[in-house]
């Protein structure tokens, strides 16, 4: 017999289930050192090798899509434990963060705190498909990191338009799916060759399927690829992580970016939005 169709509610609690794991996870490692944001960061050093993946290059772009963020009411959504939200509040922003794990909502609140801004960072548990704590065009933006290929974008997409006010932008920084060679790499290795799987079992980097429906609910919605990141993930391989080896990688993928077209089969990319008026 068939088994009946998962529902929405089971995709959520599993995703709900591993990223409360994963704040526990963070919780037992990172001290309030770690936790703290100042205006000039670009990366959670809760999370030491983002710069190696070219993540502050890509947080710097997603500010500027947003810009100016003082006294706007920004969505953060998928915060997790809130690196982003709290950068957005300390650039004057008032930030609601959403996130289907209370436990990352923990840590996002203490980093807020910890940063100066615990006033200006709301945090709310529900998933994006569902943002019914926000009344039509609440928000003047909204941004994300790594949250809209985990989401069910048919009601995520409607959802994140009819709280944005006509005209706002949004900015999201995702995992892509483009390049083919990379994604099957990514199916195979991790969890085999000492290699950690660090993805939760739902989330897929966004294909052109998704590309075509963030194109539909966003009329000229822009994908850019500020930096090739592809060689560079070799680097997980045990026996070619370290300094040297990482250096050369990345020296590889500065040098093939630099090849007309190529960037656009990065693992990472920005989507920049913007509500109609
Ligand atoms: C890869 S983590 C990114 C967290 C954070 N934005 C960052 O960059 O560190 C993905 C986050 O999305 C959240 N998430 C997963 N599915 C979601 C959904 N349907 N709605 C809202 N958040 C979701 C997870 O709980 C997790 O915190």
């Amino acid at each position: 017999m068939t088994p009946p169709p998962e529902t929405a509610e089971a995709r959520i609690a599993r995703e709900s289930e591993y990223w409360n794991e994963q704040a526990r996870r963070t919780e037992s490692h990172a001290g309030q050192a770690e936790l703290r944001v100042a205006i000039t960061d670009r990366h959670d050093h809760a999370m030491p090798w983002l710069p190696y993946l070219g993540v502050p290059v890509l947080v710097e772009r997603l500010l500027a899509e947003l810009q100016p963020l003082a006294g706007r009411r920004v969505l953060d959504l998928g915060c997790g434990t809130g690196f982003l939200s709290t950068l957005l509040a300390l650039h004057g922003a008032e930030v609601h963060a959403v996130d289907v794990s209370d436990g990352a909502l923990r840590i996002a609140a203490e980093r807020a705190r910890l940063s100066g801004v615990g006033d200006k960072v709301h945090v709310c548990c529900i998933p994006g498909e569902r943002l019914d704590a926000f009344e039509d065009g609440f928000f003047d933006a909204a941004a994300g990191s790594f949250v809209l290929h985990h989401a069910d974008l048919d009601d995520a997409l409607p959802e994140l338009k009819r709280v944005l006010k006509p005209g706002a932008p949004a900015a999201f920084i995702e995992t892509w799916g483009r390049n083919r060679p990379l994604m099957l790499a990514r199916a195979l290795v991790p969890g085999r060759a000492g290699v950690e799987k660090s993805s939760s079992d739902d989330e897929a980097p966004l294909g052109r399927a998704q590309e075509r429906s963030i194109e539909a609910h966003f009329p000229g919605a822009r994908f850019e690829f500020p930096e090739l990141l592809c060689v560079r993930m070799l680097g997980v391989l045990p026996f070619l992580k370290g300094p040297g080896a990482h250096r050369s990688l990345a020296a590889l993928d500065r040098w093939l970016g630099a090849i007309p077209g190529l960037r656009q089969y990065t693992y990472f990319a920005l989507v920049a939005l913007r509500r109609g008026g």
